[in-house]
């Protein structure tokens, strides 16, 4: 394990009879002990902060079989160093789609009804009581939602968004022959009045909302993220935020973790939280346990369930 990891996640590889060996303290591995430790173990359960490259893997050396990410999104990790060292890599596909969804709706309504910045005043003490003019947000009921990718979570956001009496439009590459696809992503931030964004980061991804796409979107726009921080250009979110190109903006990831962009700190209008997405007892005691059966699978022999590579 790359960091200790909440109890009775790891059961599935300790019930196998596996030695567990974890960092002490509340804080990940460095990239050096990640280097020191990968020669004694056979599988590394490790997290989406870990950065699993080609030094990790050749600690590894041929003892290291697999490589268990107790997240959805595997940027982190060197897929074609994993592959040539012969490492299966596994990740925990569908465990935490419901927990971001909702996560995702957080921010839309946060973002939309100016949640931040109306607490904000009132515990500074500046709320002078209600006023007619006062915080007034976009209403969520009876927007256009725009949902960039539409995998499982995409998809469990849809269902929210239509509880919420919205319509919902969706972009993929590939026409999904569903009501509401978009194969050019430029018409959906066209006609979207909400954009949340549920795209794996990948090379294609990198920057995908910039500043020409932010230009599109609408001037009373909110945009959304909770996939991984660099699918936006933060310096373009910060700008088109300051001079009114989109109306807010609710994000979840950010390109530098943990550092923010300071003018996204200073920017009006935006809701910040800092990479919870899956943040329930519930989703990470799951996806923990689905890495670790994960990685029992692969030292057993046997197909592991949520192969990315190698499996
Ligand atoms: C969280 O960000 C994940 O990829 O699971």
């Amino acid at each position: 394990m790359t960091r200790r990891l909440p109890p009775g996640g790891l059961d599935p590889l300790t019930e196998a009879g596996h030695e567990i060996f974890e960092p002490g303290g509340d804080r990940s591995s460095t990239h050096d002990e990640l280097v020191a430790a990968a020669p004694q173990a056979d599988a590394i359960v490790c997290l989406l902060t870990d950065r699993i490259d080609e030094p990790v893997l050749a600690a590894g050396g041929s003892r290291l079989k697999v490589l268990a990410t107790v997240a959805v999104g595997h940027d982190n990790i060197d897929l074609t160093a994993a592959a040539a060292h012969r490492v299966v890599v596994c990740n925990v596909p569908g465990v935490n789609d419901e927990t971001v969804a909702d996560t995702a709706f957080l921010l839309i309504l946060a973002a939309s009804r100016r949640v931040w910045e109306a607490e904000a005043g009132l515990r500074a003490r500046r709320w002078p009581g209600w006023d007619v003019d006062q915080y007034l947000g976009r209403d969520v009921h009876g927007a256009v939602l725009g949902i960039v990718g539409f995998g499982s979570i995409g998809q469990a956001v849809a269902r929210r968004a239509t509880g919420f009496g919205m319509e919902v439009l969706h972009h993929t590459r590939t026409d999904t022959g569903l009501v509401g696809w978009r194969g050019d992503l430029d018409r959906l931030l066209a006609e979207s009045d909400i954009v949340t964004l549920h795209v794996p980061l990948t090379q294609e991804t990198r920057h995908l909302i910039d500043a020409r796409r932010l230009a599109l979107m609408k001037r009373d726009a909110v945009l959304v993220n909770t996939s991984r921080g660099p699918v936006v250009d933060e310096e373009a979110l910060a700008a088109a935020l300051e001079d009114g190109t989109i109306f807010a903006a609710g994000l979840d990831v950010y390109e530098r973790e943990p550092e923010v962009h300071p003018r996204l700190l200073r920017a009006p209008n935006t809701v910040l939280y800092p990479h919870i997405g899956s943040a329930s007892v519930a989703t990470r005691t799951r996806m923990v346990r689905v890495a670790a059966e994960n990685a029992r699978a692969v030292l057993a022999g046997e197909p592991p369930k949520n192969p990315v590579t190698g499996g």
